[in-house]
């Protein structure tokens, strides 16, 4: 019995579970660790808490005797001094429930915006298509061209995108290699510009791909400033992280886009570049150094931002 002096107090250990839990789920986001000690967390405390609740349970079962009455000779009175008394809810009692109701909330508000991080995604996300950007001869050597395009034909001009194409000529095992940079700006998404002249006279047309080659050799963005060189690495102003890329194939002698990719440095040039490479990211996002950790996840990831 929990009623009277020696009924023990509120226990924390559901407040220990939900903070466990909180901890697990925003480790499966941002690092294994943090998710490994959050399943500590969560199992001894739960333990904890499944052992106090079901300690009534496991305790000695007393020895029961059969249940006697007195047969009253007349009725008992319904109210007054002789009433029976009505259960009551103990002070200890009460408290408990608002522990544990207070854990559950606590346990709601941290998991539950950290449960929409993880799964819109999968509903905001937008398929990618590929597309064909026709013979490698329409990409001169070391020279970007402006690359035009509907992603997504059948939706029309709200899949218009703008890459900066170079055809870097062989790589060391002999195949083309391009830098295929994504015109929208890492830092909020505004439409990056080659700094250098457009060649109009030389426009060419594949299909629904529009080919304007360009004298640039760095790009900046008309919104905040951001600056990038050849490679799409940052060298001023507020972006996160170096342009974003596409992958790219060669089929039948033409060049095929294929899927974005993040990139968080690039070193070296061309062929041999070495790129850091990420799943792709909103931008805003970080996706390496410590601000990856800091910052694992922005709100326009959820929005398609
Ligand atoms: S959106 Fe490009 S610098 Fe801000």
């Amino acid at each position: 019995m929990r009623e009277g002096g020696d009924a023990p107090g509120p226990s924390l250990w559901p407040i220990g579970f939900a903070i466990g839990v909180a901890c697990l789920l925003v480790g499966l986001v941002i690092s294994w660790i943090v998710a490994a000690i959050g399943a500590a967390l969560a199992i001894a405390f739960g333990l904890l808490w499944a052992r106090e609740v079901t300690r009534e349970v496991r305790g000695e079962v007393p020895e029961i005797e059969p249940e006697t009455r007195a047969v009253a000779d007349e009725a008992a009175p319904l109210s007054g001094d002789g009433a029976a008394p009505l259960p009551l809810y103990t002070r200890s009692r009460f408290l408990e429930a608002t522990t544990i109701g207070l854990g559950a909330a606590i346990g709601a508000v941290v998991t539950l915006p950290v449960l929409g991080f993880m799964v819109l995604p999968s509903f905001t996300h937008i398929s990618e298509h590929d597309v064909d950007l026709g013979p490698l001869d329409n990409f001169p050597e070391g020279e970007f061209v402006i690359a035009t395009f509907l992603e997504n034909p059948s939706i029309g001009e709200v899949s218009r995108r703008t890459a900066f194409v170079r055809y870097n000529g062989p790589d060391s095992s002999n195949q083309p290699s391009f830098t295929i940079l994504y015109s929208r700006c890492v830092h909020l998404g505004c439409p990056v510009q080659p700094n250098g002249p457009i060649d109009e006279k030389a426009k060419q047309q594949f299909r629904n791909v529009e080919l304007r080659p360009v004298l640039a050799q760095s790009f900046g963005c008309p919104c905040h400033g951001g600056q990038y060189n050849s490679e799409g690495n940052r060298t001023a102003g507020p972006p996160v992280r170096s342009m974003d890329r596409f992958e790219y194939s060669i089929k039948n002698g033409h060049l095929v886009l294929g899927s974005l990719y993040a990139v968080g440095n690039v070193t070296g040039n061309g062929a041999a570049a070495k790129i850091t490479k990420y799943p792709w990211s909103s931008p805003g996002t970080h996706v390496n150094g410590i601000e990856a950790w800091l910052y694992p996840i922005v709100p326009s990831q959820v929005t398609g931002g």
